[in-house]
């Protein structure tokens, strides 16, 4: 049924692993012949288990992908703000897809007239559509979007924030966390405003050598004191204590974020924060924010 439907549709094309595949489970095709090579991968390979037991074939989109966020009290949608992550692993969105290598926000691509566009086109009908199917939402929306030269196209919901997205937009809210999502809670969405820092948030993934392959955990980092004494916050996500000592445990294993007046400064505060990591089993893009420079 799905090489039919590929048939019918014809390339280029994307398929997707319909179950959790922490981010890799999508195959950009450019041909047919692409699109049933990635159907025979997901579904008699089985590369990503029971995640492929079904596949999504759906429209191939051109455009910025986009990762916008609100939140949402049963009935109110307060827009947060929206970044942008690299999802591939190699320089220049080169290579297989990841969770996430790194990310910036603001999105500039997301000005106020998109942002107004996301929330009435797409956000608000959601929060309608699901409190009058009597499942009202409650809690964070995370919604990935193609900006297309057709308006906001969404792509896919989360119920959680972004990684490393949310490690850029901590970095930016003034207002207190919690009390916003209190408000989530009570229905109190609509009372609440939010403030945010108009700096620039950067984040640069740390990942072990392997990743998003196979790969070894336990080597040791150091440095991260260092790397942080500029001014930059590294976030720990795959780590370990071991005593003193700080050890990979896991693929994605450190976002190393500063907060700057651009992009552009943003960067060079984190990759400068990233010279100082010692960790020889570790690697990351050298290119994240490049899109936002470039514009
Ligand atoms: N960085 C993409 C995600 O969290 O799904």
């Amino acid at each position: 049924a799905a090489r039919e439907y590929i048939r019918a549709q014809g390339a280029p094309i994307v398929v997707k692993a319909d179950g959790l595949a922490a981010g890799k489970g999508v195959i950009l095709c450019r041909n047919e012949k692409e699109a049933y090579a990635a159907v025979d991968h997901i579904m008699i390979e089985d590369a990503f288990g029971d995640a492929g037991a079904e596949v999504v074939i759906e429209e191939f989109m051109t455009g910025e992908e986009v990762s916008f966020f609100a939140l949402v009290d049963g009935e109110h949608a307060l827009p947060l703000v929206a970044a942008q992550d690299h999802k591939t692993v190699g320089d220049g969105d080169e290579g297989p897809n990841t969770g996430g290598m790194g990310a910036y926000s603001p999105a500039r691509v997301v000005d106020k007239a998109m942002a107004i566009t996301i929330m009435e086109t797409i956000i608000e009908p959601t929060i309608r559509g699901m409190a009058a199917d009597g499942m009202p939402y409650k809690g964070i929306l995370f919604a990935g979007l193609m900006i297309t030269d057709a308006g906001p196209k969404l792509i896919e919901y989360n119920c959680r924030f972004g990684d490393p997205e949310c490690q850029t937009l901590m970095m930016r809210l003034e207002s207190d966390l919690l009390e916003i999502l209190l408000a989530a809670v009570t229905g109190e969405l609509d009372q609440v405003k939010v403030e945010w820092n108009r700096n620039a948030a950067l984040t640069v993934v740390m990942a072990v050598n392997g990743y998003p392959g196979s790969y070894e955990k336990g080597s040791e980092i150091r440095g991260i004191n260092d790397a942080e004494a500029g001014g930059a916050i590294v976030f720990h996500a795959g780590t370990k204590a071991d005593g003193n000592k700080i050890l990979a445990n896991g693929g994605r294993v450190l976002n190393v974020t500063a907060l700057a007046p651009s992009v552009e400064k943003a960067q060079t505060k984190a990759y400068d924060a990233v010279a100082k990591i010692n960790w020889p089993e570790g690697f990351c893009r050298s290119d994240i924010g490049w899109r936002a420079i470039n514009r």
